[in-house]
């Protein structure tokens, strides 16, 4: 598919964007994995990244994370026009990246020295509870369950607090609690302001929390829209 004149997902949102993805494009030997994306997103929007396995959404998320080198293309990160450092930028990805050896709370230390921060114990114990991880703060990551290390990273993502939020399947290895847990932050992440992309497949699931919605398709932007309407087109294509 071309369709060229596909416009970008915020194309005229009432605030400056945080962040301005133009023309990104990333190629894995002769194979583009993401091909000429515009993004805009301001604080407190969130999108839905859809498509098929292999479409192109981690490794556009990976890009807008930092992570991967565009092979061309644009990515801006700033502060709407009102100066200062970058907004960062917090991802949760399909691997967790914690420290095998390190406890949870440990991680929370490391991340608020990383951050520049006061690591206030009382405040990590709290948000450890609060993603279901009492009782099991002290030992190390490599015991924790798939479903376990994903809560920690939810933790750790919290607790770093980005303007810019990059979720990557996030619901994928959680319980029922837990992607009710995932939900309630999603929500209140999106309400205290964060730019939000979740790249995930249950689009019937969060179609319907999120704003606007991108569906790529070897690497392209296939649709954008609404993020209600994703569902209906992902339909359509397996029709
Ligand atoms: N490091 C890499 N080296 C070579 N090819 C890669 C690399 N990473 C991704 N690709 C290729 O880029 C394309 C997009 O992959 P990507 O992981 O971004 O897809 P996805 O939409 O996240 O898929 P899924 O739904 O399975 O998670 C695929 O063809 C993949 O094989
Ligand atoms: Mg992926």
């Amino acid at each position: 598919m071309t369709e060229t004149a596909l416009a970008s997902p915020e194309a005229a949102p009432s605030a400056p964007p945080l962040l301005v993805a133009s023309g990104l494009s990333r190629r894995f030997g002769d194979r583009w994995a993401v091909a000429g994306v515009n993004l805009r997103l301001s604080a407190g929007r969130s999108l839905l990244l859809a498509g098929h396995n292999g479409a192109g959404k981690t490794t556009l998320l990976q890009l807008l994370a930092g992570l991967l080198r565009p092979t061309a293309g644009t990515l801006t990160l700033d502060r709407g026009g009102r100066g200062g450092p970058p907004p960062r930028v917090g991802l949760i990805g399909h691997r967790g990246g914690h420290w095998q050896d390190l406890g949870a709370d440990e991680h929370l230390r490391i991340d608020a020295h990383l951050l520049g921060r006061r690591f206030d114990r009382a405040e990590a114990r709290a948000l450890l509870a609060r993603v279901g991880l009492d009782g099991r703060d002290r030992e190390p990551v490599r015991q924790f369950s798939a479903g376990m290390s994903k809560r920690l990273s939810l933790a750790r993502l919290l607790y770093q607090d980005p303007e810019v939020v990059l979720l990557d399947e996030p619901y994928g290895k959680l319980d029922h609690d837990g992607t009710a847990l995932m939900d309630g932050v999603v929500d209140e992440l999106v309400a205290r302001g964060k730019a939000l992309v979740m790249a995930t497949h249950l689009v019937s699931h969060v179609a319907h929390r999120l704003h606007s919605g991108l569906v790529l398709d070897g690497g392209e932007m296939r649709w954008v829209g609404p993020a209600s309407g994703v569902p209906a087109i992902l339909a359509k294509e397996s029709e």
